[in-house]
């Protein structure tokens, strides 16, 4: 019985390993739309047009793919300063919690893939 148990658990703790923890990219798009589109636009080219200064291009897949996880976390969690980046990209922490920031950076994940 108890290796019954194991045996259905084990595929799901590896997924969750694999992942950190699960991740809604619908509601990181959400987030990403309210929070962010101003400056990186819809698409995370950084082409809106309210924001002039260089505005990281988080579409570029050579450059995203050098970037991992837990630097995109650090980054809008704590803003570009922290990551020795343009102290005008801001630090999120106090607008949204770790796992609104995780389902972003699932959704940023997605803006390199096309
Ligand atoms: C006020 C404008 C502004 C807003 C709003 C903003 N950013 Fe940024 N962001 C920037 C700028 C400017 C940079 C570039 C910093 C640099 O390259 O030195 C940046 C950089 C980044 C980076 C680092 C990319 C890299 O190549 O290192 C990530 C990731 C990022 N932003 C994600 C987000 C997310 C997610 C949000 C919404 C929660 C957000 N940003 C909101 C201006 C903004």
């Amino acid at each position: 019985m108890l290796s019954l148990a194991l045996s259905v658990a084990a595929p799901a703790l590896f997924c969750l390993a694999q992942t950190g923890q699960p991740r809604d990219v619908a509601h990181g798009k959400e987030l990403f739309l309210r929070y962010c589109s101003g400056c990186h636009g819809e698409d995370g080219r950084g082409e809106a047009k309210t924001f002039r200064p260089n505005v990281a291009n988080l579409s570029v897949k050579e450059l995203m793919d050098q970037l991992t996880d837990e630097y995109l976390f650090a980054a809008i969690k704590n803003g570009g300063g922290a990551v020795g980046k343009n102290a005008a990209m801001p630090a999120w922490k106090s607008q949204l919690d770790d796992r609104e920031i995780w389902d972003i950076v699932s959704f940023v994940r997605t803006l390199a893939k096309r």
